[in-house]
């Protein structure tokens, strides 16, 4: 039978967060170990030029990024592992995909729309500061995808239209030139914990109330010690339901701790002694992990010999579909 395969990036412009662990990254690790999947990971560099202009946080990014992946225990030998930018044939069939791309299905990609909207609203022109990687956004992120031949896509709710998209150029190809593309599938994790951040939101760099994923021990519970409560005093019976500190536990705790922590905060256990357990939960998952991140990012030489291996891998894919991708459009030899 035919392996499923399995496509994610991760744009280049922050550090991962806790956030990111729980929803994204442990979750597409521990599918990658299925013998029955093909999974295809990497850094979403030239998507990060759309939103950031600073390359010194751009090459930071990328490098904690994919010290993350692999000190999570992410096996690059199984797993292709590898940068978007590394991959020649990603721009190359970004360009061919515009060309079969209407525009007016881009018109309503949310996230230009939003830009326009927010244009408006303040008076401007309507593309005031809108940038063509902008608008292309969703051709590139489609020539990711299809470049693999990708069938699941793992992304966060918001990205589900770009994948809409991918499939609505896929189709248009497949039916114009030649049958080359699979029609991927968003795939929103149903079972995987949306975190809440420091402050009771969705964890999300945006707000800025993430907890960084591999802070330093006393930071990490310094971080935890932020997290919003409420006044209960120690012995008030506290609900475990809308509680940042039981949401984030739950999302680290197996099922039988998740209930003992459910019955500490009906007894009234006191914010300050859960939030210790809480850190000591974290950090114990964590800190194996972290070692191993901490020396990663002093040795980046051998990250980038991992990434280079993966985008070797990479693209004895792409350079075969880059090819038939050129002969079904007309671009060839002559001879
Ligand atoms: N746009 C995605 C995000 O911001 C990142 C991304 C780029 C991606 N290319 C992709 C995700 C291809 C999945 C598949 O989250």
């Amino acid at each position: 039978m035919e392996k499923q395969r399995v496509l994610t990036g991760i744009t280049t412009t922050g550090t991962p967060h806790l956030g990111n662990y729980v929803g994204a990254i442990r979750p597409a690790i521990a599918a990658s170990e299925d013998e029955a999947t093909e999974s295809f990971f990497f850094l979403a560099d030239y998507h990060a030029l759309i939103k950031c202009s600073d390359p010194q946080l751009i090459r930071q990014s990328s490098k904690e990024i994919a010290a993350t992946w692999l000190a999570l225990g992410l096996n690059p030998e199984k797993a292709v592992f590898y940068r978007q930018s590394d991959i020649h044939e990603i721009p190359e069939l970004t360009w061919v995909l515009c060309c079969n791309a209407a525009k007016g299905l881009m018109n309503r990609a949310h996230a230009y729309k939003a830009a326009v909207q927010a244009n408006e609203e303040a008076g401007e022109d309507a593309d005031y500061a809108i940038t063509m990687g902008l608008f292309n956004y969703p051709v590139l992120m489609a020539a990711d995808i299809l470049m693999f031949n990708a069938h699941k896509v793992p992304v966060g709710r918001d990205q589900i239209q770009h994948l809409e998209m991918a499939r609505d150029i896929a189709q248009r190809f497949n039916h114009n030139f030649e049958e080359i593309f699979t029609l991927p599938e968003a795939v929103i994790g149903e079972d995987v914990a949306i975190l809440q951040g420091v402050d009771g939101r969705k964890m999300s760099k945006s707000y800025n109330n993430t907890i960084p994923l591999f802070l330093p021990e006393k930071a990490l519970r310094k971080a935890i010690n932020k997290i919003k409560t409420n006044l209960l005093e120690p012995g008030q019976p506290k609900n475990p339901d809308d509680s940042t500190v039981f949401q984030v536990w739950a999302a680290f705790a197996s099922p039988r701790e998740t209930a003992r922590m459910r019955r500490e905060f009906e007894n009234g256990i006191a914010w300050g002694e859960a939030k210790k357990q809480l850190f000591e939960l974290i950090n114990s998952e964590l800190a194996g992990p972290r070692e191993t991140y901490t020396r990663l990012m002093e040795d980046p030489g051998h990250i980038e010999s991992v990434l280079l291996r993966g985008a070797d891998r990479a693209r004895e894919h792409s350079a075969r579909v880059m090819q038939r991708v050129r002969a079904a459009v007309g671009i060839a030899a002559l001879r």
